[in-house]
């Protein structure tokens, strides 16, 4: 082969490769996508604190994931009385239903039944309340997101306060309370265990009115302490970040590395107000909610990642039309950023 024609081969590979790269991606894929429902619901994943899902936007699609939640939860707890002996559960059992959930999507994505431009219509008023001035703004759509996600972190602490309270009184004593599985499962080196999570103090200082009993408000605190208001709380979980940063510190294990802790030690020294090396509960106070990320976070996270996609001027808010543009930020992409992801997984359905 001549100099010649291995330099007209390069310039075609890389003609090639560029076309490839370059090639506009299929441009009404977005129009006809598949409005999408959450399919891997799993009762314990919620509460272990590793994991953090966006919400649904619109209420109406949490209510139908809810209701779906529900029978899958039914179902397993039906299931575990009835099979209590049997160790493992057939492999069936842990799929979703998905009779259930092609209904509700069919639902979604009929437009006469589920009309995208007009929840959205409905909705923007909800959102735009401060001020109401034709404008969503981060703050609106933080606030908005984290209304929908207590309701959902409410409605998985009911289900878990059923899990718990074994005599039905509505309230979790201690000794009613037994570790969910991925405590129990887990060595006690992992992330539970080393907080202090589900013992007795935590318990104690989730007992805002000290009747020895969590009622719905206390249990749902015990659950997400850094979502909490209650001091004793906030405290508890101030605490145990000491007790973690002083066994780390006297770890020899963890002797210095300068470069990888410089910015742990500038924390700490602004934090540590009087100056003694340690971190009082009191100093901490007001960082705890960047430890242990709230609610609020991951909502102001996903109300970000929506102005990012929908704000076609850049001007940092949404207007109604904006959001009627990008109907898929709202309903199919939040809950599945990557849609190529799943594909395989839902490609039968389809
Ligand atoms: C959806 O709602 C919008 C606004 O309310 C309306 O203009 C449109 O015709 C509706 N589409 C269908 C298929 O009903
Ligand atoms: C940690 O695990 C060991 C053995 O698995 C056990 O003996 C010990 O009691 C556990 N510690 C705590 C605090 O649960
Ligand atoms: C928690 O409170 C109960 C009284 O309600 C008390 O008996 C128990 O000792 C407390 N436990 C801890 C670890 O503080
Ligand atoms: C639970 O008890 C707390 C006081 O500890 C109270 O403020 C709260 O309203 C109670 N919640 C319910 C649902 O009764």
């Amino acid at each position: 082969m001549g100099k010649a024609s291995v330099l007209i081969y390069i310039a075609v590979a890389v003609l090639l490769l560029l076309l490839v790269s370059h090639s506009p991606k299929k441009p009404s894929h977005h129009r006809y996508r598949r409005l999408k429902l959450r399919s891997n619901f799993s009762p314990d994943k919620h509460s272990s604190h590793h994991h953090h899902e966006p919400v649904p936007f619109d209420p109406l699609v949490a209510d139908i994931e809810r209701k779906r939640e529900d029978k899958q939860w039914e179902k397993k707890m039906y299931f575990e009385q009835a099979h209590k002996e049997l160790e493992e559960a057939p492999a069936a059992e842990s799929q979703p239903e998905w009779e259930d959930f092609m209904n509700a999507e069919d639902y979604l994505n009929d437009e006469d039944k589920f009309n995208v431009t007009g929840r959205l219509v409905l909705l923007f008023p909800k959102i735009d309340v401060d001020p109401a001035d034709g404008y969503a703004t981060e703050n609106e759509l933080t606030d908005w997101i984290l209304k929908n996600s207590e309701r959902e972190v409410m409605h998985r602490t009911q289900r878990e306060m059923e899990l718990h309270d074994k005599n039905r009184d509505g309230f979790v004593s201690f000794s009613e309370y037994e570790p969910p599985s991925w405590v129990r499962n887990a060595d006690n080196t992992s992330f539970g265990y080393e907080m202090g999570w589900w013992k007795e103090e935590h318990f104690n200082a989730s007992d805002a009115d000290g009747d020895g009993l969590l009622n719905i408000t206390e249990f749902n605190d015990f659950q997400h302490p850094a979502d909490s208001k209650n001091p004793k709380l906030l405290q508890w979980l101030c605490q145990e970040e000491i007790r973690n940063y002083d066994e780390e510190s006297h770890n020899p294990s963890h002797e210095s590395d300068d470069s990888t802790e410089a910015p742990a030690r500038k924390l700490f020294a602004e934090l540590d107000k009087d100056g003694d090396g340690y971190l009082s509960d009191v100093e901490l106070l007001p960082v705890i909610g960047k430890l242990h990320p709230s609610e609020r976070y991951y909502a102001k996270q996903q109300a970000d990642y929506i102005i990012s996609q929908a704000d076609a001027d850049k001007d940092g808010r949404l207007t109604l039309r904006e959001m009627i543009d990008s109907p898929y930020v709202f309903y199919s992409a939040i809950f599945n950023e990557d849609d190529e992801s799943d594909y395989e997984y839902h490609d039968e359905f389809r």
